[in-house]
């Protein structure tokens, strides 16, 4: 890299600090510190372009549609402006905003319209921070902060929703691991990847047993 693109950088982690000051504990800067060092991980193994993987991974919720009235332009937008204000050449900053749009999950029933090597490994990286100890610890931290319920056994996860029905759900907690969680093992996109995903999936299956082991009294 070129000691403008490690300025550019520097300068893209200050903004994103800044800016999510008072996020959502599973949205705020420490997810975004998360989804960097596993994009960094995941690069190593793939040939990628690491100053556009960086870029992507610390602007990819920069605006997230869910904190902004369902609104999918803020993020790219924000993004772009904020590129384009400190020297970023325009090819760059297209690529980074087709990574930003093209990142989420919005219930998995969506067509990806882009594609790059560094899409996936940023998508990987996201991915990764949805599984595993700290995936439970932000679902939990989301319904909470949603006021959701923890489960009902009377309300049956939907493994169809559009992308719409996917955003106004408003489901006990527990159907978003059936929802999307348990889902993503099988959507991986690189091997390195794949790989972590599956252990923190296994440790996901075992927390979700044993939450309904205690739900019904069982030891
Ligand atoms: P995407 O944009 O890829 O759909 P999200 O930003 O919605 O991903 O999800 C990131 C994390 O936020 C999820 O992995 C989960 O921990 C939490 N989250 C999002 N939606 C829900 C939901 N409906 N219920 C519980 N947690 C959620
Ligand atoms: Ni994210």
């Amino acid at each position: 890299m070129t000691k403008d693109q490690i300025h550019h950088i520097q300068l893209t982690e200050t903004f994103v600090k800044k800016t999510l000051e008072s996020a959502e504990g599973g949205h705020d800067w420490f997810h975004i510190e998360r989804v960097y060092k596993n994009a960094l991980l995941i690069s190593k193994k793939e040939d990628v372009e690491l100053y556009i993987v960086s870029l992507g991974a610390l602007l990819h919720d920069i605006a997230d549609s869910k904190f902004h009235n369902g609104d999918d332009a803020i993020g790219p937008q924000k993004a772009r402006e904020f590129l384009f204000g400190i020297n970023v050449d325009s090819v760059a900053i297209e690529h980074v905003v087709k990574i930003i749009e093209n990142v989420s999950f919005k219930g998995g029933n969506v067509a990806r319209k882009f594609s790059s090597i560094e899409l996936d490994v940023v998508q990987d990286a996201d991915r990764l921070d949805a599984l595993g100890a700290i995936g439970i610890a932000r679902t939990f931290n989301y319904g909470g902060y949603k006021n959701r319920k923890l489960y009902d056994p009377s309300i049956q996860p939907d493994l169809n929703m559009t992308k719409e029905a996917y955003k106004a759900s408003t489901a006990p907690t527990i159907n978003h691991f059936y929802e999307k969680l348990l889902l993503l093992k099988d959507r991986m996109n690189t091997k390195t990847g794949k790989q972590i995903a599956l252990n923190r999936h296994n440790y996901m299956e075992g927390f979700l047993g044993q939450f309904h082991a205690e739900w019904n009294g069982e030891q």
